[in-house]
């Protein structure tokens, strides 16, 4: 009989997973039967952009953390899959950073041009997955969201790509309830104009921060404080920027710190990161795990160790992640469809703990990235995924942690080369800070010239001398 799979979520992660059961068909392979649960009405996943917040039409949580004006924070070129380009996607080289829909378009269209979109179930939201010792199989119960009706089917292999970016992690702190101005998670953040002209307090220190902090700068806020709790970001803000330890509390509009310093803000905005969260599992198949390299429990970072039929994509704390996600998926499909044997799980343990270890050895973001890179070298020589200079990206990202430590609002104006490709990236018509416009079309809209941009509407931050240069971010380790 043929084996049924059951794919969570059609964001990155479950698309790669579709996309390597695709290659081995076109290949020849007998694939089995695939279906993609998303509740969402399209695909892309964290990409689709929504005004929504809080609960959806259907009353399901909006999974989206993303917001309007999101450029990619990091090299397109470190994302980039190793078996569509994005020269063969747009059909000429781009710049090395797109906003969020430029990708969204990319990452669709790997899987329209393979005719993939009918295997994906959309609206149809996972609300219960239980396993039986007895069958071997899973029973994924739906709720399919426009006709409101609850429907279970069986499957021998679950893959579960729903994401982790979704479920906010948003601490208390002493009198927010009474704080006069608006209090939200990054999560619910959407559009930088609302905070045109006001004073912000961000509470965090990783991307969200850093990126919603910039971001609010650039459409317009008048000062942003940064509160962290383990280490400051450390980059060469302008003076519009500052950064401070742990806030203890709020009175009126007024914060204070842990080193006894306050501030007055008009809104607060919690960049606390985000839970690993999975209602939909039972507790014995459920990942607890923080935000990090090498989450514990996996086999490969992929096989849940105490039954490896459950197969989790993408829940690694990210350098690398299209590509990463699909060296995952390769290595999923061949175990799936019997071309590799996966150990005992006493041989899967010692592996994962030894990954385990060999992160926390890791004392900085270069070790973290060359870390992820010899784990997603381990993955891709486990499969037929095109082998890509992996290592060279590693290389390009600790380049990209320069470039933000020279200049934090500019480092989206440089250009990489692609490994895929050959082709260095030309530079965008207009840069990060003037380009106001996100859209695709604005974006690809190479009859404006770089050249004739004006100055930059707010001078940029001053280019330290590279013996200067802010000391390396601590990276935070969960
Ligand atoms: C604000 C923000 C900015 C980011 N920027 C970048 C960036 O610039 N570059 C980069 O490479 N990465 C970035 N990322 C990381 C991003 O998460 C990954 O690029 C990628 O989207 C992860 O893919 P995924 O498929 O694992 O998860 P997701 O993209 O989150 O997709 C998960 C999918 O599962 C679906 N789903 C969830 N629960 C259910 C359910 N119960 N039933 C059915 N479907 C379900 C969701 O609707 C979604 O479609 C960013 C993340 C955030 C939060
Ligand atoms: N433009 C973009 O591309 C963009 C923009 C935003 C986000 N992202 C992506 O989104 C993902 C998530 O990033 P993230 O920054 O939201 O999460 P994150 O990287 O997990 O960082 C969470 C931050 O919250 C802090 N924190 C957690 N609990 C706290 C508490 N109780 N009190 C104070 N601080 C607390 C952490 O501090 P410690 O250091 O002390 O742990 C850390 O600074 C990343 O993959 C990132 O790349 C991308």
């Amino acid at each position: 009989m043929t084996q049924r799979i059951a794919v969570l979520g059609a964001g990155p992660s479950g698309l790669a997973q579709l996309r390597a059961f695709d290659a081995a068909r076109r290949a020849g392979a007998d694939v089995p039967e695939i279906v993609c649960f998303e509740k969402q009405s399209d695909l892309g996943g964290m990409w689709n952009y929504t005004w929504r917040t809080g609960l959806d039409q259907h009353g399901e949580p909006v999974h989206a953390s993303m917001y309007r004006y999101l450029w990619s924070n990091g090299p397109k070129e470190c994302l980039e899959f190793a078996d569509y380009s994005f020269e063969e996607h747009f059909g000429r080289p781009i710049a090395s950073y797109p906003p969020r829909p430029v990708l969204r378009d990319y990452i669709m269209g790997r899987i329209e041009r393979s005719g993939l979109r009918e295997q994906i179930r959309f609206n149809t939201a996972v609300h219960s997955v239980e396993y039986s010792e007895e069958t071997g199989k899973f029973t994924v119960t739906v709720r399919e969201l426009e006709e409101d009706r609850m429907v279970s089917e069986e499957f021998d292999w679950v893959v579960v790509a729903t994401g982790h970016f979704s479920t906010p992690n948003a601490p208390a702190f002493e009198g927010l309830s009474q704080f006069p101005g608006r209090v939200l998670h990054a999560h619910d953040f959407r559009d930088a104009c609302e905070f045109t002209g006001k004073d912000l307090l961000l509470v965090g220190s990783s991307y969200s921060a850093e990126d919603i902090g910039t971001q609010c700068y650039k459409y317009g806020a008048k000062s942003v404080t940064f509160s962290y709790r383990s280490a400051p970001m450390g980059y060469d803000w302008p003076d519009a920027f500052s950064e401070r330890p742990l806030l203890t509390r709020v009175e009126g509009n007024t914060a204070h710190f842990i080193d006894g310093s306050s501030q007055d803000v008009d809104a607060i905005i919690l960049c606390t990161g985000y839970q690993h969260h999975f209602p939909f599992l039972p507790d014995d198949l459920t990942l607890r795990t923080s935000n990090r390299l090498y989450p514990q429990d996996l086999y490969k970072g992929v096989f849940w160790i105490d039954n490896p039929r459950l197969v989790y994509l993408g829940m690694q704390d990210q350098y690398y992640t299209f590509n990463m996600f699909d060296a995952q998926a390769w290595l999923a499909r061949d175990v799936i469809l019997g071309r590799t044997a996966l150990p005992d799980a006493e041989a899967m343990r010692a592996d994962s703990e030894a990954w385990f270890a060999r992160e926390n050895a890791c004392a900085g973001s270069d070790d973290d990235i060359d870390f992820q890179a010899a784990y997603v070298r381990d993955l891709v020589d486990r499969s037929d995924y095109p082998d890509f200079a992996i290592e060279e990206v590693a290389e390009m990202f600790k380049q990209w942690q320069r470039d933000k430590r020279e200049d934090i609002l500019g480092y989206r104006n440089r250009s990489y080369r692609s490994t895929i490709t050959g082709t260095l990236a030309p530079p965008h018509h207009t840069r990060w800070m003037e380009a106001m416009d996100d859209s695709l079309q604005a974006f690809l809209d190479d009859s404006r010239d770089l050249e004739e941009q004006p100055e930059p509407r707010r001078p940029p931050a001053p280019v330290a001398a590279t013996a200067g240069l802010p000391a390396e971010p601590v990276r935070r380790r969960a």
